[in-house]
């Protein structure tokens, strides 16, 4: 659809490299495409959610200050409610950093951030919509961090916010921690974000480092253990940090079903999803056996999918599955050594058996 040229005048300029977030259409019977937890909650605690979820008065705004939410997040994380700045997910909470923090870096030209690739798009976009510049260091041949150029690249563009996801989105590859130690000092004079999202399905988290180095926030989400549906995710930080992005936060972020179904999920089913979590990770690594065992390529994950290598071009291997009703995600368009990567989501049982016989056909 061609822009009229009054708008054209008026848009940012870097709108014209980004595109509207849209998932592939269709009907799958197998969708592994989403880092979505399947659904693995009881009946009873999906009965008590809904109870939980309806508003006192559907007239009323919610909760501006989402009281109860953060304390709930705070006992679950051991901080205190100050320290924790809730959104829609935690995809609001980085626009909302990076809206605070688009103002160029003493010394520097431009604002800019500076993250991995690959890593999760939305560090990039929500940058650049803000007219930042983003600058993307690949991760070394083991999906890790490649400190040299990570503090190159710090000292070069000096950028306001460094963005680690670690777990790292899309190869499942937590971060090592002397790597990231080397990062933070290197950046002493940015915020650095560690990206926790998949932090349920790994052996450690990072919260220590927020204690440690008054630079450091560590960004949380519900969406991967089950309950992606509420869009609530949070990070943790200096209190004075989390007092100046509350400014840019819209007051009635988070609707009154999200905070109060929140709420329950953090202070009564945190056995549940522990439980649910612990068998995403039994079945992640019989996935991978199996995958291993069709003579596939698979990095070690400390997420809820795979990162896993093809013979094929991965284009042909997410046409060929897509056509038999397995969704995966592939990101051959960024070329290099994506062409041959898919990321595939820890389903059910049932669901992870599907894919297994579907890519022995066609991988
Ligand atoms: C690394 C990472 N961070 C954040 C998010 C966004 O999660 P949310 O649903 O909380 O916005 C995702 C979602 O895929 C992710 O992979």
């Amino acid at each position: 659809m061609p822009t009229p040229d009054f708008l054209s005048a008026l848009l940012r300029p870097e709108l014209a490299e980004l595109h509207a977030y849209t998932p592939i259409a269709g009907h799958f019977p197998v969708r592994l495409d989403a880092n979505e937890s399947p659904p693995l909650l009881s009946a009873e605690a999906r009965a008590a959610l809904a109870r939980a979820a309806v508003p006192e008065d559907w007239g009323r705004y919610p909760d501006a200050r989402l009281v109860e939410l953060r304390e709930a997040i705070a006992a679950r994380c051991g901080v205190e409610p100050d320290e924790v700045l809730a959104g829609v997910g935690s995809d609001e909470v980085i626009s909302i950093l990076l809206t605070a923090l688009s103002r160029p870096r003493p010394g520097a030209d431009a604002a800019s951030i500076v993250t991995t690739s690959p890593t999760f798009v939305m560090y990039k976009l929500s940058a650049r919509a803000r007219g930042m510049r983003a600058v993307e260091v690949p991760l070394d041949a083991g999906w890790d961090l490649d400190v040299a150029g990570l503090v190159r690249a710090v000292e070069f563009a000096r950028p306001s916010v460094v963005f680690i996801a670690s777990p790292n989105n899309p190869t499942g590859a937590l971060a090592s921690a002397d790597r990231i130690e080397a990062v933070i000092a290197a950046a002493s004079d940015a915020l650095v974000i560690v990206d926790e999202a998949y932090i349920d399905f790994a052996p450690r988290d990072q919260l220590a480092l927020v204690r440690k180095h008054p630079n450091v926030a560590v960004l949380r989400t519900l969406s991967k253990i089950g309950l992606a549906s509420l869009r609530v995710g949070w990070l943790v930080g200096d209190r004075a940090l989390v007092a100046e992005l509350d400014k840019v936060r819209q007051p009635y972020n988070l609707p009154v079903p999200s905070q109060r179904a929140a709420t329950f999920a953090l202070r009564e089913l945190g056995g549940e999803l522990r439980r649910a979590a612990a068998f995403i990770t039994e079945e992640r690594e019989r996935l991978a056996r199996g995958l291993t065992e069709l003579g596939l390529s698979v990095a070690p994950s400390h997420a809820n999918f795979l990162w896993v290598g093809t013979r094929r071009p991965a284009g042909e291997v997410f046409e060929a599955l897509a056509a038999r009703g397995v969704l995966v995600r592939s990101f051959h368009g960024a070329g290099g050594r994506l062409a041959h990567r898919l990321r595939i989501t820890v389903g059910l049982r049932e669901e992870n058996d599907r894919l297994l016989a579907e890519i022995a056909a066609c991988a």
